[in-house]
């Protein structure tokens, strides 16, 4: 596995895997590296011949500082549990390689980027697009993996990939949870222990909300969702809604068109955590 720190030494390698007529596969990360990420890996070495994984913490995408100087980082690990996996190239840029300049450019997604994480992270969809259209134009996958716990994340990718017609599939692919059921992040490794038990109730009032959705209204159950989470001493939601997974808008009743989703984020002590479930009605 190669570590490739540079642009102008990452694409000669890239451009002889494609003389090869190999296929390359993408897995941008911002490191402190779980098995979510490493499930994302795997599904990249079954459907790519050569696969990258991009370490980037990119502060653009951060509106609270805090979080930003709170994010998990160790080079060395994540190189180490790569090693291990179909990855066959890091690519761990420095701040300067990825922005020479500062990126001044405004994305417009629409109704997708104001609901949500949107609404209680302004400005993190922009950097998000920021990043992700750099690095797509630096390694130009053939196809990139996303995980499906960054629901929205998602959806605006594909989005910005439809508006630019990027020459990319995006593949999205499942959440992977802990045993207790709590989605796997990297955030949770900076949860107290006590934190730690108390926020698989999250995505336990999830997996009973999915059952109760035959015997509550839409407005009913997300009350029920986020009264029994803040029930719990340990957490304190700050959104539960609804919502049509293709354009992320409320839904009001179960009878509405398309495949609804219950997306959350709720705050554990310093530490915000998000998550969702598809509701089968
Ligand atoms: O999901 C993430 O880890 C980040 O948002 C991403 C896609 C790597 C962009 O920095």
């Amino acid at each position: 596995m190669q570590i490739v720190k540079h642009i102008n030494d990452l694409q000669p390698i890239l451009n002889d895997q494609r003389k090869k007529g190999l296929s390359i596969g993408f897995v941008p990360t911002m490191g402190a590296l779980h098995n979510g990420h490493l499930s994302l890996v795997e599904i990249a070495g079954e459907q790519t011949d050569f696969v990258v994984v991009s370490i980037f913490v990119n502060p653009t995408q951060f509106n609270d500082k805090g979080d930003l100087s709170r994010y998990p980082r160790d080079l060395q690990k994540d190189v180490d549990l790569l090693s291990e996996s179909p990855c066959q190239l890091v690519f761990a840029p420095e701040f300067e390689e990825i922005y020479p300049e500062s990126d001044t450019r405004q994305f417009n997604f629409g109704m997708l980027e104001q609901v949500m994480e949107g609404e209680f992270r302004p400005g993190h969809f922009n950097g998000v697009a920021q990043v992700v259209s750099k690095l797509f134009d630096i390694v130009q996958p053939d196809k990139a993996f996303f995980g499906q716990k960054d629901f929205q994340q998602l959806a605006i990718i594909m989005e910005l990939v439809r508006k630019m017609d990027l020459p990319v599939e995006i593949v999205s692919c499942p959440i992977i949870r802990e045993a207790d059921g709590l989605a796997m992040s990297s955030r949770n490794m900076l949860l107290s222990q006590e934190q730690r038990q108390n926020a698989a109730h999250i995505s336990a009032t999830l997996f009973e909300a999915a059952n109760k959705s035959i015997d509550l209204s839409v407005d009913e159950l997300c009350r029920w969702v986020i009264h029994r989470i803040n029930q719990n001493e340990y957490l304190n939601t700050e959104y539960f809604s609804i919502v049509n997974e293709k354009t992320l808008l409320q839904v009001n009743n179960w009878s509405d068109p398309g495949k609804k989703i219950g997306c959350i984020a709720v705050h554990c002590g310093k530490i915000r955590l998000i998550d969702n479930i598809v509701f089968e009605v």
